[in-house]
């Protein structure tokens, strides 16, 4: 098969967090399988070049784009340049607009909250995608969509190209990271895609096929992406269910309800090339199973040594690596950071985004020189190698979590999760003092973390407590666990052979 994604993130050269990296896992481990896989993505101007191989200009295209004028629909040309290279061994396809009218699309020092209207610029993406593919390749087996910034392209494929007998043979598969953010949008703006809003918009029929309103004012590009394409999947099987049936995707969850049957929740892997602890760059040594023990005493040492922590082995390393938004479980976080500190461990909290600014606060003030905690308020991926392989717990305790990347890694590196029960969460940790846990096996499923369920402090201090408890009183058993959870597999592999199920279902 040939599959395109189109995305607004590819890791690591557009990453703002786990689409990217998902993104790139997904295509690298597709290709391993056979398969022609190739990446449309912006050619933001925050990339940096030098991470592309091989960097060169395909060609330019000129792209419908609507604006409004007089009152009506006006259409001009957009040119747009075409760039091709690799990124770590995927092959991608770089868009960025040239006409001046539209030179402020994908400009900025970041690639989400720079100077352009969102909505604008990917709704140009979509087009100029499906314009490339019409003009210079056959058509693709799968046009494979990424949250509600590329959901337009599946309206366009069908209601414009496959409608004209272009890219006939191509289906689409969108996947959903989170529902957070329905993509909405007002049927002028939708205009920026080069055709007409107003033919959505008519939510007297809500349920109908080519209707995405989802208010008399908005249509919902996510709506839009589940109703056209051919599979939806969503980024484990717990948020799948907690979706359909627990109002986790909101007023969703109808939509969501009335697709089921081609709806599915594939589990994320995570790249274990660039998440090796064996092979890792990022690391002052690297370390296996057999040698976790002793490498990780002296990475800890290393981390307490560099971030001017107390240099204590017996004191429990807690971090939490996370974007700091309300998902995330902020107040949790918060409450973590001190209860560890009181019950004798470390805490360190690397985060980025926008909701960092009371921790930036407290990093200042109150816990400024503190020996026992850092509050890290930035993005910085060597720093996320070093704390997961430093650490003895690794904290994410989300309100709620389509997947998460950061416990598999966490376990990949020898570090046990604490987590709250959810979505992906609940998929890839079992607690080590559940029934099932306790059933210590070889399989995925033996105990591995620790798990709580409501979103309260107290369940949170619940199993925190016996995480320390259990570091401190049963040293050895802590260590074989450590051991045991570098040994599971969160690799593609799995969830490759999922989506290459899906993508031949949809062809189907
Ligand atoms: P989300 O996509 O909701 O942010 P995930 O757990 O799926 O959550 O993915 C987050 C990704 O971003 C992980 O690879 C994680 O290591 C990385 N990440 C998050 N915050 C930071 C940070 N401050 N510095 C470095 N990496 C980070
Ligand atoms: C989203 C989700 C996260 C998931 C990631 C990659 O950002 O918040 O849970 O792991 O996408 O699919």
């Amino acid at each position: 098969m040939h599959v395109v994604h189109i995305t607004a993130e590819l890791a690591p050269l557009a990453k703002v967090g786990g689409l990217g990296d998902v993104v790139t896992g997904l295509a690298r481990a597709v290709a391993q399988r056979g398969h022609i896989v190739e990446t449309i993505l912006p050619f933001y101007e925050c990339i940096d070049k030098a991470q592309i191989e091989n960097l060169r200009h395909e060609c330019d295209i000129d792209v419908p784009k609507g604006f409004q004028f007089d009152g009506k629909l006006s259409i001009e040309n957009v040119k747009t340049s075409i760039h091709r290279g690799t990124i770590s061994g995927c092959e991608v396809i770089l868009i960025r607009p040239e006409s001046q009218n539209s030179q402020h699309i994908f400009k900025g020092g970041a690639i989400y909250g720079g100077g352009y209207n969102e909505i604008e610029a990917y709704l140009y993406l979509c087009r100029s995608a499906l314009e490339y593919l019409k003009t210079y390749q056959n058509s693709p087996s799968i046009i494979h969509l990424h949250e509600w910034q590329t959901s337009a392209a599946s309206m366009l494929y069908w209601d414009v190209y496959h409608e004209e007998g272009l890219l006939q043979d191509a289906r689409v598969v969108l996947t959903i990271h989170n529902m957070d953010n329905p993509g909405e949008c007002r049927a002028e703006e939708f205009e920026a895609s080069g055709i007409s809003g107003e033919t959505y918009m008519d939510i007297d029929k809500a349920m109908d096929e080519r209707t995405i309103g989802h208010n008399p004012e908005r249509m919902s590009l996510l709506k839009g992406g589940i109703i056209y394409s051919n599979a939806v999947t969503t980024v484990s099987p717990s948020y799948a269910r907690e979706t359909l049936e627990g109002g986790a995707a909101g007023w969703l969850g109808t939509i969501l309800a009335a697709n089921r049957e081609k709806y599915h929740g594939i589990l994320n892997g995570i790249d274990t090339v660039l998440w090796d602890p064996a092979r890792d760059a990022n690391l002052p040594c690297d370390f296996t199973e057999e040698t976790c023990i002793e490498a990780k005493a002296a990475l800890k040492k290393y981390v307490q040594t560099g971030l001017g922590l107390e240099v204590n082995p017996d004191k429990p390393l807690i971090i939490c690596v996370s974007r700091l938004v309300p998902q995330k479980g902020l107040h949790l976080i918060r409450h973590a950071i001190d209860r560890t500190a009181e019950w004798g461990g470390q805490f360190v909290l690397l985060g980025s985004g926008h909701g960092g600014g009371d921790f930036q606060g407290l990093a200042e003030g109150e816990y400024k020189d503190h020996p026992d905690i850092r509050l890290l308020i930035m993005y910085n991926e060597t720093l996320s190698h070093l704390l997961f392989a430093a650490s003895d717990i690794t904290l994410v305790p989300s309100l709620f979590e389509p997947c998460g990347l950061t416990q598999m890694c966490a376990m990949r590196y020898g570090s046990l999760p604490l987590v709250r029960r959810t979505g992906g969460l609940a998929d890839t940790v079992v607690d080590v003092d559940s029934k099932e846990g306790g059933n210590a096996g070889s399989d995925q499923l033996f105990g591995n973390g620790y798990v709580f369920d409501g979103v309260s402090e107290g369940e949170l201090d619940g199993a925190l407590r016996r995480a320390l408890d259990a570091f401190k009183g049963r040293r050895g058993w802590w260590s074989s666990m450590q051991q045991k959870v570098m040994g599971l597999d969160w690799s593609w592999s799995q969830p490759a052979a999922g989506y290459v199920d899906v993508y031949r279902a949809a062809r189907k």
